[in-house]
């Protein structure tokens, strides 16, 4: 030992698969020869049951002594179901189960979830090898905010009512039977996300940014969405600002995803614009992702816990190496991030080692193994 490694980086592998992955990292990092350490944290579905809450204070205290965290994986369930898996003394008392990774990217403001999707050509999964798609979600706050209500309390049904003649038409059903999930938006939300996706834009050389809403439904939230990026995109001479509607962009990514550059949206339609986006370079095992704040960032790939595997080193890696590479990146190791994504793009091409989701035999440890020795 040395002394202090230069980084301390939070090590969270979560539930599933999460820490099969989590391996793979641990391997390509070690043969990075990054000078950090990897403080293990403790999070995910086990603690809902054991604690009755999936993000326990102690691991939040853990993540403020650190320069940023690899997170694994999540296995979440709907309300009732949790509430079934609680130890049988915590049931009752009122425990909510709430996404830890979503109250993660709200507690340390990481505004910011960036998701390329770029095709590694030799991917047999790719639909094109030229599709160089990068989403930009906003990640704390639209239809995710968490401000949720079932049954719809009385006075928010009063309120509601007072100030909306739309509200008339769900009096009749009474408010037991009325849930509500509301999409809040902030003007500085909606500024912070388009101006971070111009500013990649601009350092990466990109001619156009696409703002994706729905504002001549949500005339509100997409309308505040649609002004602010307009306003913000007057700073940026010499990049496009493209305004499409949900649905339609949904289409054309499917139709023409290599006319796509930058796209940039509210929380819940990011979310499902990257899946879809990810779908068209081979899919959630190649999906990585970067939460950002303006201190602290948490890495994570898009996939989910995929319980039936965990354990079995079976899933695809390269969605964790490629999100390791991002951490490499915002910890301004320019030379190891782009060493660590020639060697992804060297195994994919050569296409000897391969999971099964990219129709090869290998174990997750194994495609890990051949990036480490590419590097
Ligand atoms: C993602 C996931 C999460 C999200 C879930 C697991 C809460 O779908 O990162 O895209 O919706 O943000
Ligand atoms: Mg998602």
């Amino acid at each position: 030992m040395t002394g202090l490694a230069k980084y301390r980086i939070a090590w969270l592998p979560g539930d599933g698969i999460g820490k099969d992955v989590m391996d793979c990292a641990r391997l390509v990092l070690d043969q990075l020869a990054l000078d950090a350490e990897y403080v293990p944290g403790d999070i995910g579905w086990e603690f809902w049951k054991s604690e009755g809450d999936p993000l326990p204070q102690r691991t939040i205290d853990l993540l403020k002594q650190t320069d940023c965290a690899l997170f694994g994986a999540i296995t979440s369930q709907p309300g009732e179901e949790a509430e079934q898996a609680l130890a049988p003394e915590l049931r009752g008392k009122g425990h909510a189960y709430f996404s830890p990774i979503v109250r993660l990217r709200q507690q340390f403001d990481l505004h910011t979830n960036l998701r390329p999707c770029k095709a590694y050509p030799g991917n047999p999964l790719n639909q094109r090898d030229d599709i160089d798609i990068v989403v930009f979600r906003e990640n704390t706050e639209g239809l995710y905010s968490g401000v949720e209500f079932f049954p719809l309390p009385q006075e928010v049904l009063e309120v509601l009512s007072a100030h909306h003649p739309s509200m008339a038409k769900f009096e009749k059903f009474g408010r037991e039977n009325i849930a509500l999930s509301a999409r809040i938006m902030t003007r500085q939300g909606c500024e912070r996300i388009v101006t971070q996706a111009f500013d990649y834009a601009r350092k990466h050389g990109r001619r156009s940014v696409t703002v994706v809403d729905k504002p001549n439904i949500l005339r509100e939230t997409g309308g505040l969405m649609i002004r602010t990026a307009r306003e913000v995109a007057g700073r940026y001479p010499g990049i496009t600002l493209q305004e499409t509607n949900i649905d339609a962009q949904c289409m054309w990514l499917v139709k023409n995803p290599q006319d796509i550059d930058i796209l940039v949206a509210e929380n819940m339609f990011g979310d499902i614009l990257s899946d879809l986006a990810a779908q068209l370079v081979g899919g959630l095992g190649f999906a990585c992702s970067a939460n950002l704040g303006a201190e602290y960032a948490v890495f994570e790939p898009t996939h989910g816990s995929a319980p039936k595997y965990a354990g079995q080193y079976k899933v695809n890696p390269m969605a964790m190496l490629l999100s390791a590479r991002m951490m490499l990146d915002w910890l301004g190791e320019d030379d190891r991030a782009q060493r660590l994504e020639g060697a992804v793009a060297e195994v994919i091409a050569e296409g000897r080692v391969r999971t099964y989701d990219v129709g090869g035999s290998n174990t997750s440890l194994e495609v890990a193994a051949a990036v480490a020795g590419k590097l």
